[in-house]
Formats: C-alpha cells, sequence, structure tokens
C-alpha cells in the first residue's frame, strides 16, 4: 500500500475542543477516529522534547510566565495550562498514538532558529526510541527550515514538509534543497495560481482550515490535508 496523506489532520490534537497540544487533545481526537494529529515540538531549557506551541509560557499557562526555554522539564511539570491540562513531553504523545495506531505530523518548532537542527535531532531520537521510526506514521515538517535539513541528513527515509507562513523566505528553494514531499501553506496566501504551482511538483498541506465550504473549495482545487482545530466536525462535514 502506498503512503496517502490523511484529508484531515487534528490542528495541535483538537484545540477547539480540548487545551491545545495536551495528551487530554491529542487523545480526544484519536479516540474519535481521527488518526492523524499535528503538534508542535520544543525544547526544554535541559534539552528535552515537549509539545507546545508558543515561545512564552504567557498565552497558555496559568501559573507561569517567560520563554519555555527558560524552564527545565521538571520546571514545566508544576506548570499548568489555561483550559486544564499540562504540557506534555513528546514521548507521552507518542505513547498516546500508540495506544490507537494513530500517525503523527511533527512540526519540529524551536524556540529559536538556531535550536532548529538540535530540535530536529532530538525529535528524531524521540521517534526512534518509542519505535514509530516509520515514514508511514511521523510526517514532519517546519517553518523552521534548518530542521529539515538536519532531518533529510539523519533520517533520509522520513517525509518532510515546508511550512510556509508570510515572512518565509524562498520556499522553492528550501523544498528543493531538503527535497520536500509537501509544502504547508496557509490558507490565506493561498491563490489558485499557487495551487496549482505547488500541486504540479509536491502535495498541499494548508492550515488552519476550520470553514468546511472553504476545506471543499481548496479540495476541488487539488489540496491534500487540512490542519484543523475541530478535527471530528471537519471530517463530518467532509464526508457528509
Ligand atoms: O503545521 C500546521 C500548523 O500547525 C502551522 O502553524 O502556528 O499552528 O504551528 P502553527
Ligand atoms: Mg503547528
Amino acid at each position: 500500500m502506498s503512503f496517502q496523506l490523511p484529508l484531515v489532520l487534528g490542528h495541535r490534537g483538537a484545540r477547539a475542543v480540548r487545551t491545545e497540544n495536551t495528551i487530554e487533545a491529542f487523545d480526544y481526537a484519536c479516540q474519535n477516529g481521527i488518526l492523524w494529529v499535528e503538534g508542535d515540538i520544543v525544547l526544554t531549557k535541559d534539552g528535552e522534547a515537549v509539545v507546545f506551541h508558543d515561545d512564552t509560557l504567557d498565552r497558555m499557562a496559568e501559573n507561569a510566565t517567560g520563554r519555555i526555554d527558560g524552564y527545565t522539564l521538571a520546571e514545566l511539570e508544576t506548570v499548568t495550562l489555561k483550559g486544564g491540562g499540562k504540557i506534555p513531553t513528546f514521548a507521552a504523545v507518542l505513547d498516546v498514538l500508540k495506544k490507537y495506531d494513530a500517525c503523527m505530523n511533527v512540526e519540529i518548532k524551536p524556540s529559536s532558529p538556531e535550536l532548529g537542527p538540535a530540535t530536529a535531532e532530538k525529535a528524531w531520537d524521540v521517534v526512534r526510541a518509542a519505535g514509530l521510526d516509520d515514514p508511514d506514521r511521523i510526517y514532519f515538517s517546519s517553518f523552521t527550515w534548518n530542521s529539515l535539513d538536519r532531518l533529510k541528513e539523519i533520517a533520509p527515509e522520513m517525509r518532510r514538509g515546508v511550512l510556509v507562513e508570510e515572512e518565509s523566505g524562498d520556499w522553492r528553494a528550501a523544498a528543493e534543497r531538503v527535497d520536500a514531499y509537501s509544502i504547508n501553506y496557509d490558507q490565506d496566501l493561498l491563490t489558485p495560481e499557487l495551487i496549482k504551482e505547488i500541486r504540479a511538483r509536491y502535495r498541499l498541506m494548508i492550515w488552519t482550515v476550520n470553514d468546511p465550504a472553504r476545506a471543499k473549495a481548496f479540495r476541488e482545487q487539488g489540496a491534500d490535508s487540512f490542519f484543523c482545530d475541530d478535527p471530528v466536525a471537519m471530517t463530518k462535514a467532509l464526508n457528509g
């Protein structure tokens, strides 16, 4: 069987339904039949891989502030998140996936660009330690393209997605260099011409699409996958 990207991925687990990037969010998605989830990997001060989106704790934490890379893993274990839940280790999230035979788009999200290669290395170590070094189950992506350069060196068999946002530089050159499988684009920056150009050469994954009508329109233009905050609702809408 050949590898196929899923139509819907649970963005940060299922951030519209459970606190983003928590065990509860990944568990909720998987339990409800979403077998591909997306989460953001960042390093703690002591070099451990945790799943968290922002550079700082300010937006998400109830009882801590400041840069996440200023905290050790042990310190982060005392942090509680607004809306409930804790910041999980990447290994703990992979345990949830294993329970459900689920798959993950592992977004390497270094807290500073120079940490791109080290964050990728650590994420790959954790994936291997979990026994999930399977290109059909783990899919890497990053806005910090030096992470993808490193992954190409250390895990060439794993597919790579080049994430693109407004401030991104020359994604075409990056995609060529890292031998990308997909381009993962901001929905608000896409045009029909761009979609056509990307699909001529790569798969196209789009974030963050929460409007089923928009997803349907993108799909008709050839998009492959959507990152969705409520992946259960989106799946129902697209299948209905
Ligand atoms: O990987 C898709 C999406 O997660 C990228 O944006 O900021 O939610 O990590 P962000
Ligand atoms: Mg992300």
